[in-house]
């Protein structure tokens, strides 16, 4: 809607996990690094923590964006499962291995443990290797799913590790993760990523102000510290302050977003994007 007027070729705070938005900021890349090290080397596992809205999940698919299909399977899982078998079943239906068997015993879980080992064997043979991503995995209730997820970390052949899994959730899912010693003990890596300093979140702002097509500055200096202040420099949150701002700012005809067009987007968009007691 503001594209044209503020000289945008598209809108610069989608909260979608376009990898040219992609802000490198040392702690994204050194758990992008992680992973791929992880998936690269065969490691077998990882877990990616961090707050609400802070990048895993986008940090998580650009990973998967980077690897070669011919290469990696994968089985991207965004829902907690809610049984063991389900899990079971959403991965070799993920993985895109075969349809699923219709037989009710081959749909039980000891069955899909079974078949689930022999197709990734045969596809090591070939040279291919799966990677699992479990995200949300904070929401997962039943321990007995984290027992299924360990004792796919079991299937392995004498050098590898039939396939690695990574584990991506909110800082609880560590605790959770650690009261299952010999899970906690299979993760080999572990990333954690933190809101953005006030620098950052500047740098952020701009970045993807550039990305999409506007190099000259849009947003003051006193608004890029007060958007750190009202977000907590947490990527998705500043992704709708700096939206309703642009919105703002073209309905009230600005050429910038200055403290004012701040505090009246406040007013319109209401508390649930500007925290009240930072406005
Ligand atoms: N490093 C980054 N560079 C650019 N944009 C980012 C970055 N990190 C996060 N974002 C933006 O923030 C949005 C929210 O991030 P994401 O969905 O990955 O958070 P999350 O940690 O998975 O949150 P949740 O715990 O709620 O699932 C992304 O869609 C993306 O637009
Ligand atoms: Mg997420």
């Amino acid at each position: 809607m503001y594209e044209a007027y503020w000289k945008l070729k598209e809108k610069p705070f989608k909260n979608t996990a376009d990898p040219r938005f992609l802000c490198s900021f040392p702690q994204h890349s050194d758990a992008l690094m992680k992973l791929t090290y992880t998936v690269r080397e065969n490691m077998g596992a990882a877990m990616l923590t961090g707050v609400f809205g802070c990048g895993k999940t986008f940090i998580a698919r650009t990973l998967l964006a980077s690897l070669s299909k011919n290469r990696y399977s994968f089985a991207y899982l965004d829902y907690p499962p809610v049984s063991g078998a389900e899990f079971l079943r959403a991965i070799v239906r993920t993985l895109k291995y075969s349809e699923l068997p219709t037989k009710k015993t081959e749909l039980l879980e000891d069955a899909l443990l079974e078949s689930l080992q022999a197709l990734l064997l045969d596809d090591a043979r070939e040279g291919k290797e799966s990677v699992v991503v479990i995200d949300e995995a904070h929401s997962i209730e039943d321990e007995r799913i984290f027992e299924k997820i360990r004792l796919l970390l079991n299937f392995q052949t004498e050098s590898r590790f039939l396939l690695n899994l990574i584990l991506v959730g909110q800082p609880e899912l560590a605790g959770k993760v650690a009261n299952i010693r010999q899970l906690e003990q299979r993760i080999a890596v572990k990333c954690h990523l933190e809101a953005l300093t006030a620098e950052e979140t500047k740098e952020y702002i701009n970045r993807r102000l550039e990305v999409a097509g506007r190099s000259d500055p849009l947003f003051s200096d006193q608004v890029l510290v007060l958007i750190h202040q009202a977000t907590g420099g947490i990527p998705r949150r500043i992704n709708h302050i700096c939206d309703a701002c642009l919105m703002t700012g073209f309905a009230r005809k600005k050429e910038t977003i200055d403290e004012e067009t701040f505090r009246e987007s406040g007013k319109i968009f209401g508390s649930t994007i500007f925290p009240a007691q930072k406005l």
